[in-house]
């Protein structure tokens, strides 16, 4: 353990550690992990039925389904894993190693069931799980050859983002891989207005989305990330997220355009598209 490991950080268990920070923000996410994890981490209630494996791993999103099976790493970090739901299907589905895995969250509910699912599903044996708000990571300089946050992002405040974009850049290696999916949700996304418009009413909680444009989005990376050069890319959000019922008018025939990989709709998508992910270029 470095210093700053032990000076700021104490044992919960074999793998997982804590600051004693503690906020508003951070009782939200205890709560949601508590009350419902599965939606708490992919926004859709828990299926109770067929087997444990397939509730966990609901809504992956297209660019790990696409992700190339049997890659091994030294040594991957996640940022806001949940309760583990892309390493999971990583280890499972896509045969993915590594020789160590560091999880890093807000929540101590959502670490203590990581760590009993990568027991119960055999993965990544060797991990380390801190708990932390906003401080830093107990994670060597230059260490990490595979950084993932997905869907995190977007839920904190801006200045929360910058020191943590600031820490990922201090751990990763040079030539890191970096996958930030679905995470700065597009101030001019079609697809945002309507939950947009149902908060208006409800009223937000503090871990609603915060809202990007692209050029705000590569500025923040370049300042903040400068080891890696990223692609921004629109997720699988599309324009009106394919939840939405098909009556919206031209709601099918905006799917499907903002799917086809032409470069007028590849435009169309940056533009209108619902949330940005940034991975690191190859
Ligand atoms: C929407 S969930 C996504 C979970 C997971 N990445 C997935 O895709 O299934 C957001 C996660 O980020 C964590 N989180 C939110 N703000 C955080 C912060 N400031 N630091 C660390 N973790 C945070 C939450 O506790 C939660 O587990």
């Amino acid at each position: 353990m470095s210093n700053l490991q032990s000076n700021s950080y104490d044992d919960i268990s074999k793998n997982i550690i804590t600051c004693n920070k503690t906020s508003e923000y951070q009782k939200v996410w205890e709560k949601e992990a508590s009350e419902d994890s599965v939606k708490s981490a992919a926004g859709i209630d828990r299926i109770q039925k067929g087997n444990e494996i397939d509730q966990l791993l609901v809504k992956i999103p297209q660019f790990y389904e696409n992700f190339k099976s049997g890659k091994h790493y030294g040594h991957i970090l996640e940022f806001g894993p949940g309760y583990g739901r892309i390493p999971l299907y990583l280890s499972k589905k896509k045969d993915v190693q590594c020789n160590l895995y560091t999880g890093i969250d807000i929540s101590i509910n959502m670490l203590k069931k990581l760590d009993s699912y990568f027991d119960k599903y055999d993965t990544f044996p060797n991990r380390k799980l801190i708990r932390q708000e906003n401080t830093s990571l107990p994670v060597e300089n230059d260490s990490v050859d595979l950084i993932i946050s997905s869907a995190v992002f977007l839920h904190m405040n801006k200045e929360s983002v910058i020191f943590t974009l600031k820490e990922l850049n201090r751990v990763a290696k040079k030539g890191c891989e970096v996958h930030f999916i679905g995470s700065f949700p597009n101030f001019y996304g079609l697809g945002s207005f309507p939950s947009n418009f149902i908060s208006f009413f409800k009223g937000k909680k503090t871990n609603y989305m915060k809202f990007y444009s692209l050029s705000e989005v590569q500025d923040l990376l370049k300042e903040h990330f400068d080891k890696i050069s990223f692609d921004i890319s629109v997720s699988d959000f599309s324009v009106f997220h394919r939840k939405f019922p098909k009556a919206i008018p031209f709601n099918k025939k905006f799917r499907k355009y903002s799917l086809d990989n032409s470069p007028h709709s590849q435009l169309y998508n940056l533009a209108f598209g619902s949330c940005f992910s940034a991975i690191s270029k190859k």
